[in-house]
């Protein structure tokens, strides 16, 4: 247990190695400052220079996903909910649960993000780690709700933290994730017919790599969790800084048997 508010510093974030394919350009959320082009970094790297232009550049490029997952949830959710925020940047998702009384604690990669977020004074408890490859904290108590808005799509592999998340889920409660569709694939250089599975974002100007799942995976590992699904929706989640296109993600929520 990690006291109120620490940031932990212990996991040191990774970078990914070089994807094949560097065709194109990425749309992950992170603005448009351009790196060295087709360097790949990874998000939680990425993350820690663009914290500073997160919350303005969400405005810019309608990043109302935050807004949609509370909307989702907020019928099913008990008042003053205890809520965790797994990849909870600025705080952006987890300010709207305050308005409701939420006690929330919130685990991201990117000090910076972190730091910004404890500034606004929304959360009881903060942490640093990798998502995508470390245990969670041993957190006292589970959770009425789980959220992770905007952060699988940057994992190559979901079983492992989606996992992490089921197990946080107090019984009885939810769990919501939104994430790339294989299925919503437009463009040509981002398919990958040999892994209907996975489909790999080329590298662009950002230089970090995002994924897109198959929604049977999320599916399966959810099966696996107990997680029983309750609601599923497609929805705009930005216009990307690099491309100018419009990005969509699946959102689903579960509740833990
Ligand atoms: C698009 S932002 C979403 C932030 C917040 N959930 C929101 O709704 O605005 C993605 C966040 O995921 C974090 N992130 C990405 N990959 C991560 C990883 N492997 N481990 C920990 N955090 C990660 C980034 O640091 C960043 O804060």
């Amino acid at each position: 247990m990690i006291p109120t508010g620490q940031l932990l510093s212990t996991v040191p974030s990774t970078r990914k190695k070089a994807a094949t394919n560097k065709l194109g350009c990425s749309h992950s959320f992170m603005g448009n400052n351009v790196r060295e082009q087709n360097t790949i970094l990874s998000a939680i790297n990425y993350y820690e220079d663009f914290a500073s232009q997160y919350d303005s550049k969400s405005a810019e490029y309608h990043w109302y996903s935050p807004q949609i997952m509370f909307g989702l949830l907020f019928d099913l959710i008990p008042p003053e909910p205890r809520v965790l925020d797994v990849g909870i940047g600025t705080g952006l998702s987890s300010v709207l649960f305050k308005k409701i009384g939420a006690s929330i604690v919130g685990l991201d990669g990117s000090s910076q993000m972190l730091r910004r977020c404890k500034e606004k004074g929304i959360t009881s408890e903060l942490y640093r780690l990798n998502i995508e490859r470390d245990v969670f904290p041993p957190l006292e108590k589970k959770f009425d709700v789980v959220i992770s808005n905007g952060v699988f799509y940057f994992f190559r592999n979901v079983k492992h933290p989606f996992l992490e998340c089921a197990h946080k889920v107090r019984r009885g409660g939810y769990l919501s994730i939104n994430f790339e569709s294989t299925r919503d694939a437009v463009y040509e250089e981002y398919e990958n017919y040999s892994n209907a599975s996975i489909q790999e974002s080329p590298v662009g100007t950002t230089g970090v790599v995002t994924y897109r799942h198959n929604p049977r995976l999320f599916e399966i590992v959810a099966r696996a969790a107990r997680m029983k699904e309750l609601r599923r929706t497609k929805h705009y989640a930005y216009t990307s800084p690099q491309t100018g296109q419009e990005v969509f993600f699946t959102l689903i929520v579960w509740q833990k048997e």
